[in-house]
């Protein structure tokens, strides 16, 4: 698999999940701006990979600004630093010399000449993904699904309407949900209707902050203990990280194939994705309004618990 990530406070919960689960095979990080600044991404997800003994995973630098918005981070949620304002010291190694689109397409081809497609999981705006189906098109069609976290059918957060990832970057969120369709690549929609159902509790975070002095325990722990804080709360969601967890077990999820269209104007609507859940009764083909047009997998239900213990499980296992 591949992580697009804006690293983030659960954007570092999903990297330790995709980094230390046995069944995951985290071939490259690629780093967009969105949370934070690009260079913090890029710093964060350093961080995480280190913390998680995968120094060798290369992480590449991508896309600092969407396609046509300006920049609008989420500092005030994911501290200054956007990852929890942990204090920790910076990376030891570097970050790849290739561009996050010649990152991904690399790795993309490589997979797929070895018979195993790649499973590309954006969890950021979708910048770099839009630029890699428009500059390599060849490539994106070698993906084998994508599963992102982004939109919701019936949840907002960034605006009354629009999702954080797709609000910052519609244009990029179309691009790639029309490539798919071009492409023939499935797409799972992890939206904010699941998104906030995993939760760890401060008992389980302290449990966590037990494992070690600099590893995954005490990390996970920082980031939990930092959210629950936030949002004063005696828990905290590991939102990005409930994408990678469908991807390790899908049956926590129930989703249903659907019609979705991202909203690209409107006054109040920009960056909404558009979920028709009207009952098409196996005409889904058939499109007499013109928004049929991607058919993604839409998560609509999450066993919350079942998947926040499968990411405590994974950081113990480590731990022990
Ligand atoms: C998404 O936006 C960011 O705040 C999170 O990292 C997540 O990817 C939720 O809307
Ligand atoms: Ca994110």
């Amino acid at each position: 698999m591949i992580l697009d990530v804006d690293t983030g406070v659960d954007d570092a919960c999903a990297l330790m999940l995709a980094a230390l689960h046995p069944d995951l095979d985290l071939r490259a990080v690629t780093c967009a701006g969105g949370n934070a600044p690009l260079p913090d991404v890029v710093r964060n997800t350093l961080t995480v990979l280190e913390a998680c003994d995968h120094a060798h995973v290369p992480v590449g630098a991508g896309a600092s600004h969407p396609l046509l918005e300006r920049p609008v981070d989420a500092r005030h949620v994911h501290g200054d630093d956007g990852m929890a304002d942990l204090g920790w010291p910076g990376p030891k190694h570097a970050v790849d010399p290739r561009h996050a689109i010649d990152l991904l397409r690399e790795t993309i081809d490589a997979a797929h000449a070895e018979g195993t497609p790649i499973t590309l999981v954006p969890l950021a705006p979708m910048t770099n993904i839009a630029l890699l189906a428009r500059m390599y098109p060849e490539s994106f069609a070698r993906i084998g699904r994508i599963v992102f976290m982004g939109g919701g059918a019936m949840v907002s957060n960034a605006t009354a309407a629009a999702e954080f990832n797709v609000f910052h970057d519609p244009e990029a969120t179309a691009v790639v949900l029309d490539a798919s369709v071009d492409h023939d690549v499935p797409v799972t929609m992890y939206g904010l209707d699941v998104f906030y159902g995993p939760q760890v509790t401060l008992a389980d975070a302290d449990e966590l902050a037990a494992l070690d002095e600099r590893g995954p325990g005490a990390l996970g722990a920082g980031l939990m203990r930092f959210m629950s804080h936030r949002f004063d709360s005696d828990r905290a969601t590991i939102g990005d990280a409930g994408a990678v967890a469908m991807l390790v077990d899908p049956e926590a999820v129930r989703s249903e194939r659907l019609p979705v269209r991202v909203e690209l104007s409107g006054t109040w609507t920009r960056g909404r994705t558009i979920v028709d859940t009207r009952d098409w009764s196996g005409d889904m083909e058939h499109d007499p309004h013109g928004l049929a047009h991607a058919h993604v997998d839409v998560a609509l239900e999450i066993d919350g618990p079942r998947v926040a213990k499968l990411w405590l499980d994974t950081i113990r296992q480590v731990g022990r």
